[in-house]
């Protein structure tokens, strides 16, 4: 019989971070608080169905608060969780235009916090996963002073960390401290996360392309010829592709990353730079998947070598198992690219 071994996240973090001499526990306790808010959002996210039927909807909640949406609640919520820990020196949040400073009377510490407090939130109503993203960096400015704006605009290949959230048919949180990627499943009834996926690799081999086809007709040629190429090609195991796309990217690049496939969010002729945000989705997505044993390029370049000029600015993304990634690479090498 399977024998339980009650890895919890925070033993998890620990047992990591005792293999690193030099480490302080700074960042086991930051990924200890953010843990803390994703167990208050996975509640939250659970009872959003609850809202209607409770009457909540209107301008005021049981407490006479105003109601706000769902994504707002979860940017204040990861604010609130992570403004006084001592270990953040500024945040930035896909919510909010500027940097978000820690307040004056609380400590400042050596980390930077990127997130996108719900990805997918569309599909909200409709009882579909969405998740929560967030990306670590090291700062760059003196310790002990407010952070900057240089220190959120930091290229993904310096981070430290990265991980997300998916509130899914059950809560599972996946992070990387770039040893490794980790998921666990939050347990429902004493509410902790138990390590259920321990070193997560991205299969080599995949059957699964995941984009939004109704974009074709904008599409540039190469990746035209490279969705007619899967449609009509089997893959290495002789079996046909398979088109996935829930259109929450941290859940579809989630189930990729266990099944192996490759998720695509291009440039086409009506957005230059697609649509997904360099700093709060690709980053984090194209660091955890590397260090799965997969690939993230913008078509060009690799996601993490990017040199971020704005905090929200959007790139394209091609992400998933190497050889799959590569694939449209040599597709779109053949047509020319846009600068
Ligand atoms: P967000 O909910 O944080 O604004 O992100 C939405 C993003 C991403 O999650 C998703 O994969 C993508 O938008 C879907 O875009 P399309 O509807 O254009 O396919
Ligand atoms: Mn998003
Ligand atoms: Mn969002």
């Amino acid at each position: 019989m399977h024998k339980p071994t009650f890895m919890t996240l925070t033993r998890h973090i620990l047992e990591g971070e005792r293999m690193h001499p030099e480490a302080t526990g700074e960042l086991s306790a930051l990924l200890h608080d953010l843990s803390l808010a994703a167990k208050v959002l996975s509640l939250e996210v659970n009872k959003a169905g609850l809202v209607d039927i409770l009457g909540l909807t209107d301008q005021s909640n049981v407490h006479g608060e105003t109601q706000k949406k769902l994504d707002i609640y979860a940017h204040d919520t990861l604010i609130r969780a992570m403004d006084h820990g001592g270990h953040l020196c500024v945040m930035a949040s896909e919510e909010e235009e500027d940097i978000i400073h820690i307040p004056p009377h609380y400590k400042v510490g050596k980390y930077v916090l990127l997130f996108d407090p719900l990805d997918g939130s569309s599909n909200i109503d409709a009882n579909i996963s969405i998740g929560t993203i967030f990306s670590i960096y090291r700062r760059l400015s003196p310790e002990g002073t407010p952070g900057t704006l240089e220190d959120c605009l930091q290229p993904g290949d310096k981070q430290v960390a990265a991980g997300y959230i998916v509130y899914g048919s059950s809560t599972i949180l996946v992070y990387s401290a770039g040893h490794g990627v980790h998921g666990f499943t939050l347990d429902p009834a004493f509410g902790e996360f138990i390590l259920s996926h321990p070193d997560i690799r991205i299969p080599e081999k995949s059957n699964i392309y995941s984009i939004n086809e109704g974009n074709y007709k904008y599409w540039h040629l190469g990746l035209k010829k490279y969705i007619k190429f899967l449609q009509d090609a089997d893959n290495i195991r002789g079996e046909a592709y398979t088109a996935r796309y829930i259109g929450s990217m941290v859940a579809d690049i989630h189930r990729n990353m266990l099944y192996g496939g490759v998720y695509m969010y291009p440039s086409d002729i009506r957005s230059p730079n697609g649509k997904l945000r360099l700093m709060y989705e690709c980053n984090p997505m194209a660091f955890i998947i590397e260090a799965a044993g997969g690939k993230a390029t913008d078509g060009k370049q690799r996601i993490l070598e990017i040199q971020p000029s704005s905090l929200h600015q959007r790139t394209p993304i091609f992400i998933g198992n190497a050889s799959e990634v590569d694939k449209v690479h040599e597709f779109l090498e053949t047509e020319i690219l846009p600068d």
